[in-house]
């Protein structure tokens, strides 16, 4: 989409949030609000991106910093009103020619095609304003659109309508495209209402009066447009995403043992015939095959679990898994856990940036920290990788057929070859070659028993 730029309102303390955090930074299932907004304006490639920041702006800033999009900031130092925060984008836009969507930073669900068609509609009736309504079945709280004789004529809001204007079920989404005329009619807005703000709702009439065309572009979904002001409205949307993903994962094949009893983010892709039993929580960024089987109390995130894997009673934190893989019950796999082919890792076992080769088993109450594991390996009871000295982090290799005995630590770095054994009990310290059996402990000595 060519010709438009975007201003995205997130200045706002967000008092109904009871919350000190910056309602822009509030999280739907784990993205910030004002993220959702950018990330769906962003694929419409907009020349730019100007986010209005004020109220604790730096905790805006910083991550918007770090999440790689490309937007400006301009500081709303106080909160006088939706208008008055527009107006701190002029020195960047005040000598840009393209549209201008004006969007909140509360509204998450706003789709892209959504956001297209209001630029399309603005430019085409070539309107000084576009403004996105839709109709709800409970308009408490939004700006209301009066029409007369059909034609869209002011918004009011809510604290400042009378009893008809309660009664319209046409609401402002809180979303509009602007020509240019923008500038002009915002500094004739005036803080005339109920809250004493500079309402930007307000410059529909505005432009009205100064004899340009206004529109109304009415969408159909009114769960998109919904705008976040509570805590109430956060928990309600965050529901409504999670049904709607739930839905698409049943239609897609997914079983779900019980919908209510399940959180599934709404980025998670899941194949067909994989069956996720109640408690499960899937988090961002986890991709999950075919009939995989997903069981109590299991926490995953960006993670890949590949075709017919079970995860069960587990905590899964940046791992890649292979097929056929079993994870616990009781397992902790942290960040950089690639777990190949047919492996095992159960009973309270942990891992953490290691590769585990095909076959490999570390059934029961081990550490693996920082090790590189061929395949074929068992890895006994107990077996704890030292991977730190107290200062830095050393790596282990134990490569294909070793064979670890229960309880042995195994001193890092250290390497221990191909088809080595390792006797249960050991401390190894050195580097055991291919095929040898390592003994490293304290020979049992027997002694006579002096009783009382
Ligand atoms: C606003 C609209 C209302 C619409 C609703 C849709 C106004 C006056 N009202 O009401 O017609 O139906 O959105 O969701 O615009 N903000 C600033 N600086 C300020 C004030 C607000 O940046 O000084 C930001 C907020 O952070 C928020 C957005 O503007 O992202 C809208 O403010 P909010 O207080 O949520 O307005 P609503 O009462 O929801
Ligand atoms: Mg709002």
């Amino acid at each position: 989409m060519k010709n438009f730029s975007v201003i995205i309102l997130a200045a706002g303390l967000g008092t109904r949030m009871k919350s000190s955090l910056p309602k822009a930074m509030h999280t739907l299932s784990g993205k910030p609000l004002v993220k959702w907004v950018i990330d769906s304006v962003s694929s419409l490639r907009p020349d730019n991106i100007v986010v209005v920041v004020g109220y604790r702006h730096e905790i805006v800033e910083e991550y918007l910093s770090k999440s790689n999009v490309n937007v400006k900031f301009v500081c709303q130092e106080k909160q006088f009103g939706t208008a008055h925060a527009v107006m701190q984008a002029k020195e960047i836009l005040k000598n840009y020619n393209g549209n201008i969507v004006v969007i909140s930073g509360d509204v998450p669900l706003i789709k892209t095609t959504t956001i297209s068609n209001l630029i399309k509609n603005n430019q085409k009736s070539a309107s000084a304003v576009t403004v996105l309504s839709a109709g709800v079945k409970d308009p408490y709280g939004y700006g209301r659109i009066v029409r007369k004789d059909g034609f869209l004529e002011k918004i009011v809001e809510e604290k400042d309508a009378n009893l008809n204007e309660k009664q319209i079920k046409e609401i402002n989404s809180g979303i509009y495209c602007f020509d240019k005329n923008l500038w002009k009619a915002l500094l004739k807005v005036e803080p005339n209402n109920s809250k004493k703000e500079y309402y930007i709702t307000d410059t529909i009439a505005i432009l009205k009066k100064l004899n340009h065309k206004i529109s109304v572009l009415l969408t159909k979904d009114g769960v998109e447009i919904k705008g976040i002001n509570s805590k109430l409205e956060l928990s309600q949307t965050e529901t409504l995403l999670k049904n709607q993903k739930i839905e698409n994962l049943l239609n897609s094949g997914v079983s779900i043992i019980d919908v209510n009893n399940v959180y599934i983010s709404y980025d998670a892709t899941i194949k067909s015939d994989t069956v996720i039993y109640p408690g499960v929580f899937i988090d961002v960024g986890v991709t999950i095959g075919r009939n995989c089987v997903l069981k109590g109390s299991s926490y995953i995130v960006n993670s890949k679990i590949d075709d017919e894997s079970i995860v069960s009673y587990s905590y899964v934190d940046g791992a890649t898994i292979g097929k056929k893989v079993k994870i616990g019950p009781f397992v902790h796999l942290r960040p950089g856990s690639v777990l190949k082919e047919n492996v095992k890792i159960g009973n309270f076992s942990e891992t953490k940036k290691s590769f585990i080769g095909k076959n490999s088993k570390v059934n029961h109450l081990s550490y693996i920290g920082d090790a590189q594991i061929g395949a074929n390996v068992n890895i006994g009871a107990g077996t704890i990788t030292c991977n730190y000295d107290g200062r830095h982090k050393h790596q282990t290799i134990i490569e294909q057929d070793v064979f670890v005995g229960s309880n042995a630590n195994i001193v890092a770095p250290v390497k221990i070859g191909k088809g080595a054994l390792i006797a249960a009990g050991s401390t190894i310290t050195h580097d055991v070659p291919k095929g040898k059996l390592a003994i490293a402990r304290a020979r049992q000595e027997l002694k006579r028993r002096i009783k009382k």
